[in-house]
């Protein structure tokens, strides 16, 4: 088993004009290739903060974060770009899909960034995994959101993210739908032995990775394996 991420002491203070506000402090986890885990907590509690820590995508005030084996908290901006670019996929809320691509663009995306060969092919054949090839050349708008999700779930792993970070990804969406990209979102990291991160207010769908942590007021309140720890 290797580590793929830790995290050490972590805590992170917004600060704005003479005002400092503790919005996490103390956290400590530790996860293994290929882990899953969820994390849950009322709204505010700092889920999404820590998400955005773990991933890159901002630095915490002190502790570190080490991801792969790179320890994220001195880094400038676009290393840890760079980073992401290389490791990470993330899928949020709102799909954050780019509203002037086409789905198969917004696909395409990630690939180009790496300079990968084949960039539509490829592109095309995850929007056919999760069943929207016909509509490849359909804008954001011209989707449904769990369309629209799907597209964000095909983007997320065209990177072959060696850890993806999901914040409430079906959140936005009513429970069919969103059972539907649950699955899919399950089924696409089994595949590719990614490890998972969940951000969820679902407890059911947190029982479906097999470590749940909680957090409230900024702490680790508590970090337990589910059932599925066992397969
Ligand atoms: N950029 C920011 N500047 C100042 N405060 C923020 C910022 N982002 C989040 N917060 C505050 O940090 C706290 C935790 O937010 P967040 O991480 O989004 O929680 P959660 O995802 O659990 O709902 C909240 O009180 C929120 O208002
Ligand atoms: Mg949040």
């Amino acid at each position: 088993m290797s580590t793929i991420l830790e995290i050490n002491n972590l805590k992170k203070t917004y600060n704005s004009g003479d005002r400092h506000l503790t919005v996490l402090e103390g956290i400590n986890i530790t996860l293994q290739a290929g882990d899953t885990c969820a994390i849950v907590g009322p709204s505010g509690s700092g889920k999404t903060t820590l998400l955005g820590l773990c991933a890159g995508l901002d630095r915490a005030s002190s502790g570190s974060v080490v991801l792969n084996g790179v320890q994220l908290d001195n880094l400038s901006e676009d290393a840890r770009a760079q980073v992401r670019n290389q490791y990470v996929g993330f899928i949020f809320q709102n799909f954050q899909l780019i509203p002037t691509l086409t789905a198969l663009e917004n696909v395409m995306v990630p690939l180009e960034l790496r300079g990968e060969r084949n960039v539509q092919g490829q592109a095309m054949e995850l929007l056919a995994r999760v069943g929207l090839a016909e509509r490849h050349d359909h804008y954001p708008t011209q989707l449904s959101g769990g369309e629209q999700q799907r597209v964000s779930l095909a983007r997320a792993f065209s990177n072959r993210p060696t850890i993806l970070f999901a914040d409430e990804p079906t959140g936005n969406l009513d429970e069919e739908t969103g059972e539907k990209v649950e699955k899919l979102l399950f089924e696409l990291n089994r595949e590719a032995g990614t490890t998972l991160v969940l951000v969820t207010h679902d407890l059911e769908l947190a029982e479906k990775t097999q470590r749940i942590i909680r957090i409230k007021g900024g702490h680790v309140v508590s970090d337990t394996k589910t059932a599925e720890s066992v397969h």
